[in-house]
């Protein structure tokens, strides 16, 4: 039976990890996978988790499966997160959650909901977009179309281009996929202004947003980092939330997510609840509880918050730090581009925007391996190593 099936290239980000640790050279440098990383190259366990682990320990008594939603103070702590204190649409009894075994399982149970939905949806994502949400949602059978985002030529968002498209291409009833923060792989956000136009475009033509929160707290603050999610929730009869904890709680391989949906009343509300939860039970049946136990100690308990949020700003400053002293050691070497568009980009990542045969050098000639787009992730960069990954760019380029 199984002939049929061909053996498939490796994944180009984890097959970047795996020729990253093949490599001999002492000095090679990974900005590959999204990743937090520190100084020293590791992936901390956060000190609230590691807090929040000791309480969980002391209190868990049983493994029986947890309610098919989930743990209600996960959800309920992460919805005010995502969509604030005294959010209206939380206040109206609008929205719909279940914790999701990761953002990506949120993604693919929500769009498995909107293709029970309307199974001839399409989803709009942006020009470029995270890999992985092409197969997550196309898979679900939805159809994928994109909108104009970033130009590598100016390094910067096209947003006339996707204004127009949002207000000419794309269809009432759509759905328009967009990044709440720090855009993967691009690094570019919009503007509070520009999120107040596209809120206006889709409201205007009867779009559905799909708002993918995978950073929050990366980009300029945990709050800051929600305004445009905020602003269409404010705006919009309906909308679908996926986000993750798996970098601003460094918990990803405990898969920990969130798939929320807001709806248009309490009623229908209580109809989609049963729906979203069906969907997860026909693919996963109930939610991994461990990282959904340990958000919930975290984000119910005052103090523990408040390290875990020093915890994010920290690695935020940290990610914005590295980015300043690339662009100064890529001006030091008296690189031939402009870099400073690094310095305004927002959280993990940032397209150097070099050709891939540029990219190609980096990995070959100097072990430096990111991926062919030529995203890094911010937090590979090292005070020991930005000088030598400095000096590669410029050669390269
Ligand atoms: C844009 C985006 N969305 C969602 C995710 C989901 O991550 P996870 O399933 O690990 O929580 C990621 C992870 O890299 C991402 O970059």
């Amino acid at each position: 039976m199984f002939e049929v099936l061909k053996q498939l290239p490796a994944d180009p980000i984890l097959g970047l990890s795996a020729a990253f640790k093949q490599d001999n050279n002492p000095d090679k440098i990974d900005l590959g996978v999204g990743v937090y990383k520190d100084e020293q190259g590791k992936t901390p366990i956060l000190q609230a988790v590691q807090q929040a682990q000791v309480i969980l320990q002391g209190k868990e008594d049983s493994k029986t499966y947890i309610a098919p939603q989930g743990v209600q103070g996960f959800i309920d702590g992460m919805l005010t997160l995502l969509l604030g204190e005294a959010s209206p649409v939380i206040l109206a009894d609008r929205v719909a959650a279940v914790q999701a075994p990761g953002g990506c399982g949120s993604l693919r149970i929500l769009a498995e909901l909107v293709a029970r939905a309307n199974p001839d949806t399409t989803v709009w994502v942006s020009d470029p977009t995270w890999a992985n949400h092409i197969p997550l949602i196309g898979d679900a059978g939805l159809k994928i179309e994109t909108y104009p985002y970033f130009d590598k030529a100016s390094a910067s968002i096209k947003f006339d281009a996707m204004a127009e498209c949002l207000r000419t291409q794309v269809k009432a009833g759509d759905m328009v996929l967009l990044h709440g923060c720090c855009h993967n792989p691009t690094g570019a956000d919009l503007t509070p202004e520009q999120w107040h136009v596209i809120a206006d475009i889709v409201v205007e033509k009867g779009i559905v947003p799909f708002v993918d929160v995978a950073y929050q707290g990366f980009g300029d603050s945990l709050e800051q980092d929600a305004f445009g999610l905020r602003l269409l929730a404010s705006k919009v009869p309906e909308m679908v939330i996926a986000a993750s904890c798996s970098k601003n709680f460094g918990l990803y391989r405990e898969r920990v997510g969130l798939a929320a949906i807001v709806t248009q009343n309490s009623a229908q509300r209580t109809a989609i609840q049963t729906q979203i939860q069906s969907v997860a039970r026909a693919i996963y049946s109930m939610p991994p509880s461990y990282g959904g136990a340990l958000v919930d100690i975290i984000l119910n308990d005052t103090r523990l918050k408040r390290l875990w949020e020093t915890e994010v700003t920290d690695m935020r400053e940290r990610m914005k730090q590295l980015r300043a002293m690339l662009v100064e050691k890529l001006a030091e070497k008296g690189a031939s581009k402009d870099f400073g568009f690094i310095n305004q980009q927002k959280g993990m990542f940032t397209f150097l925007c070099i050709s891939p045969e540029q990219v190609d050098k980096l990995v070959k000639q100097h072990s430096v391996y990111l991926v062919g787009s030529s995203r890094i992730n911010v937090a590979g960069i090292s005070k020991g190593n930005v000088d030598r990954l400095a000096q590669a760019i410029v050669e390269v380029l």
